[in-house]
């Protein structure tokens, strides 16, 4: 798959800079050339040896090396390469390149290349939810770098939380989608999926019977026609896509934020089946069985994404894409609905329970555009996902 294709791999300071050696592993395997660069914090965590003997190639590790500047300018290394890839990639790292400083090799690499970048961020959970890091991600992301995590999970300092490096075979798939020659290449594109929980105590919720299936279906499909695709993904039975950015979230109000957190992309499919409404007062203690009657829940309506999205001033994505699930009067409503949200499509369908729509395997929609309504036969969920994945390579030519 990375036949023929050269990356410049730049190791900086983490714990995480171990899991790199295995990322040179896996990358050569699939017949990529990886020329690595080691930070001077990089070299804290593993040997220069081992990385330049893993690669097979030399490393860089000083800027001012006049021996180096002379066979290759650092300008050069830079752009030799198909794809730089950051991992890990340290708060300072990120720091560095938002502020496009050049103080050490890598740094200057970053602000000289022309070529694409990826950033697999790896750092503690609170360096990584503070504002200066968030600030700094949302700029790279504006600056058309391609983020791979982090992972949420147990971390070295003994904290638990986002942080973790992407392991290296989440990273390779990421490199490999990046490097697709797919007509969605270099394009970022925001996909909703599954269900979500709204809470009603602390071990019950309120959810619906979306699978996610279509959705991460439609993940897969962008990404394999090489976009940047982030994956916000509500509870969902069926496990996200390799090779996209996955965020995890439960409510609506979390998906809402992971939703603004992504921003911008150019286009958005909002195939998650959100809850309308909310507990208000979600109890933090399971509810008892009372004498005194039935529990009484009060809900809330929850914000409305895929409008909210749809009706940005600033910034909007070039093309939304709603879904409308209904059990009857299916285009009529799917109509009204596109007009309703403001988005430009509506992948309309029926979810009554005789066509086994929801959380099977096919689905039979309609495309509501400008242009009007377009019957697709019934088909499988993962070609409908590719039918739409290629619809949207067209509308974003
Ligand atoms: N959607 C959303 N946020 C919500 C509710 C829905 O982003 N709070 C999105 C869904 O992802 C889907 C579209 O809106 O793309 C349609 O959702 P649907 O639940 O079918 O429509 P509703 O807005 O709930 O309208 P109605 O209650 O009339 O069915």
């Amino acid at each position: 798959m990375l036949a023929g294709k050269h990356i410049l791999l730049i190791i900086g300071g983490g714990i995480a800079a171990f899991k790199s050696l295995d990322l040179i592993r896996r990358l050569r395997e699939r017949g990529a050339t990886v020329t690595p660069v080691l930070t001077r914090a990089g070299e804290e965590f593993v040997t220069p040896l081992s990385v330049s003997a893993l690669a097979g190639q030399r490393l860089y590790r000083d800027l001012f090396d006049l021996g180096d500047e002379a066979e290759m300018g650092h300008i050069q290394l830079s752009r030799v390469a198909d794809l730089v890839v950051v991992a890990p990639a340290t708060a300072d790292l990120m720091a560095k390149m938002a502020g496009g400083l050049a103080n050490d090799l890598a740094s200057t690499l970053l602000l000289a290349t022309d070529t694409p970048v990826m950033i697999a961020p790896a750092m503690n959970v609170r360096m990584w939810e503070h504002a200066a890091t968030q600030r700094n991600l949302a700029t790279l992301r504006g600056d058309g770098i391609t983020v791979v995590g982090p992972n949420d999970g147990d971390m070295a300092c003994g904290e638990f939380g986002p942080g973790r490096m992407s392991e290296p075979l989440e990273i390779v798939a990421a490199i490999e989608a990046r490097l697709n020659d797919g007509p969605l290449n270099g394009r970022r594109i925001l996909v909703t999926s599954g269900p979500t929980h709204e809470p009603i105590d602390p071990v019950r919720y309120i959810a619906n019977r979306s699978s996610g299936a279509q959705g991460t279906a439609i993940a897969s499909a962008l990404a394999a026609l090489g976009a940047d695709v982030v994956f916000v993904t509500g509870p969902a039975d069926v496990p996200p896509p390799s090779g996209v950015q996955v965020v995890r979230v439960e409510t609506a109000l979390q998906m809402q934020e992971a939703v603004n957190a992504a921003l911008p992309v150019d286009a958005g499919v909002f195939a998650a089946a959100v809850a309308d409404w909310r507990v208000t007062s979600a109890s933090d203690r399971k509810l008892k069985k009372s004498k005194d009657g039935l529990p009484m829940l009060e809900f809330a309506e929850n914000p409305d994404i895929l409008k909210s999205v749809s009706q940005m001033t600033q910034g909007r994505p070039k093309l939304v894409v709603g879904f409308a699930a209904e059990t009857n009067d299916v285009i009529e409503n799917a109509t009204a609905k596109r007009l309703r949200k403001g988005c430009d499509w509506i992948v309309a369908n029926d979810v009554s329970p005789a066509t086994g729509i929801m959380g099977g395997g096919e689905n039979a929609v309609t495309l509501i555009s400008d242009d009007g309504a377009e019957d697709w036969p019934r088909m499988g969920k993962d070609q409908v996902a590719k039918q739409l994945a290629a619809r949207i390579a067209e509308a974003l030519k």
